[in-house]
């Protein structure tokens, strides 16, 4: 079993650049079986989810290259509409290809998608979406067999503004003949990017980052080279690691706007920040301070992915801060794993509340989903002592190279087989 293996009380400083986004290039990924053309796309990061949608094309007969951040998939040999329940279970996001599927074929047949376990995460408005397109699903054993000769526009109102229900929607509704009208859309900058994409692709789509999107069906699709956006996750990761370890840091190729809540909470806990169009500078010379109350929301409210990073950075501070997790209701997993580092942190139900300690220390703890991971790497980067991290499956499904861009910048960590101590 590997682990990262963390000497913490480094201070960090230098520059790190932000590979592309997990949440952006999965959707797109999904997207380019749409076209029956080539997509090149750039920016690609390499992570285990990225592998798992390529898994996927490729089962469908899709030919795919890839040759360091750049995937080529050409969808025109795509002969298959169903996706096994293996591929299904590796990601979340494999549903996002059903959208896409039925879009592209009419037809899907798929079991439920798998993903990081944050408490129930039903896809009932994912299904209710493409039931409003006219697609035709039955749930039978735990499978999903859809049925959609002819999709037609219509109106689609998301009851929460859920980010894998909107991107499935836009998917299917760019294949539907007629305007589709999504309100009360996601906003994140990921739907953006997926928005940017289908246009590139020849799609007619506006009002995506708003909560409204247009999208007018039935335009032929072509070929296109894309450049998928930088990760803003990874970003906020890198910000609060700097802010529990201490240093100077610039993230290069991020859009602060993107991260403005993560900024605001990190400057009234102490930091310095100063951000232009394309890169964040962080210092942080002293001990944090706890902040106002957190409360996650869809964007453009506090991310709920950088939820676990911030709580491990402050959980070493001056004063108490109180958490809450309003988009998934078991998002506090990484909390038990920070108490062994001796965190003081008190669950109830959506709430948290961290009292700062003056040190943590290092241990020998255990990723249990991929931002709770990266949580106790942070925490282990400002630990007095050494920890062990293990459950970097979790991890590397949405960072690539973490312990190498780290030690780029000054930690002591290392990533390792089974038995190894530092
Ligand atoms: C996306 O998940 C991201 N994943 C998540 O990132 C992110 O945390 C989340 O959006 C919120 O921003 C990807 O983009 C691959 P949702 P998604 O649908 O699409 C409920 C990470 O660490 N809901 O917006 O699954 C749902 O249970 C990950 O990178 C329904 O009730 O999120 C949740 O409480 C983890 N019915 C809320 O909505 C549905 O049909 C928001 O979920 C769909 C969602």
């Amino acid at each position: 079993m590997s682990a990262f293996l963390v000497s913490g009380g480094n201070r960090l400083s230098g520059a790190v650049h932000v590979h592309g986004a997990k949440n952006s290039v999965l959707p797109i990924l999904a997207a380019t079986i749409m076209s029956g053309k080539v997509s090149v796309l750039h920016n690609c990061p390499d992570l285990k989810d990225v592998t798992a949608s390529i898994q996927i094309l490729e089962y469908l007969g899709c030919k795919v290259q890839r040759e360091g951040g750049t995937v080529t998939v050409d969808s025109n040999p795509m002969s298959r509409c169903d996706i096994p329940d293996e591929l299904m279970r590796e990601m979340r996001s494999s549903v996002i290809f059903l959208g896409a599927i039925l879009a592209r074929t009419g037809r899907a047949v798929m079991s439920f998608p798998g993903g990081c376990e944050l408490g129930s995460r039903p896809i009932d408005l994912h299904l209710s979406s493409l039931r409003a397109l006219g697609a035709e699903i039955d749930e039978k054993s735990g499978c999903l067999y859809c049925a959609a000769p002819k999709l037609r526009g219509c109106e689609v109102n998301l009851s929460i503004p859920s980010v894998g229900a909107t991107e499935n929607t836009m998917l299917a509704a760019c294949g539907s003949e007629g305007v589709t009208v999504i309100t009360n859309a996601a906003r994140e900058p990921e739907i953006a990017d997926l928005q940017n994409f289908l246009i590139a692709m020849g799609a007619r789509i506006q009002g995506a980052g708003s909560s409204t999107i247009i999208i007018e069906g039935g335009y032929p699709f072509h070929e296109l080279s894309y450049r998928v956006m930088a990760d803003r996750i990874v970003a906020a990761t890198y910000l609060t690691a700097v802010a529990a370890a201490g240093g100077e840091v610039e993230i290069e190729d991020v859009d602060y706007r993107q991260l403005s809540t993560v900024t605001a909470t990190l400057i009234e806990a102490g930091c310095y920040i100063r951000s232009d169009p394309k890169r964040v500078f962080i210092s942080c010379t002293k001990p944090l301070f706890g902040v106002r109350p957190i409360r996650t929301a869809p964007y453009p409210g506090f991310l709920t992915d950088a939820q676990a990073p911030l709580m491990a950075a402050l959980a070493k501070s001056q004063g108490t801060t109180v958490f809450v997790e309003n988009i998934f209701e078991n998002r506090y997993r990484h909390v038990a794993e920070l108490m062994r580092m001796g965190a003081d942190i008190r669950v109830e139900g959506r709430v948290a509340v961290v009292c700062g300690v003056n040190t943590l220390r290092g241990a020998s703890v255990r990723a249990t989903d991929l931002r709770g991971g990266a949580a106790l790497v942070v925490a282990a980067l400002g630990a007095e002592g050494d920890s062990r991290i293990t459950g970097l499956g979790h991890i590397d499904r949405g960072y690539q190279d973490l312990d190498e861009t780290l030690r780029s910048l000054g930690a002591a960590i290392w990533r390792t087989e089974d038995g190894e101590t530092l």
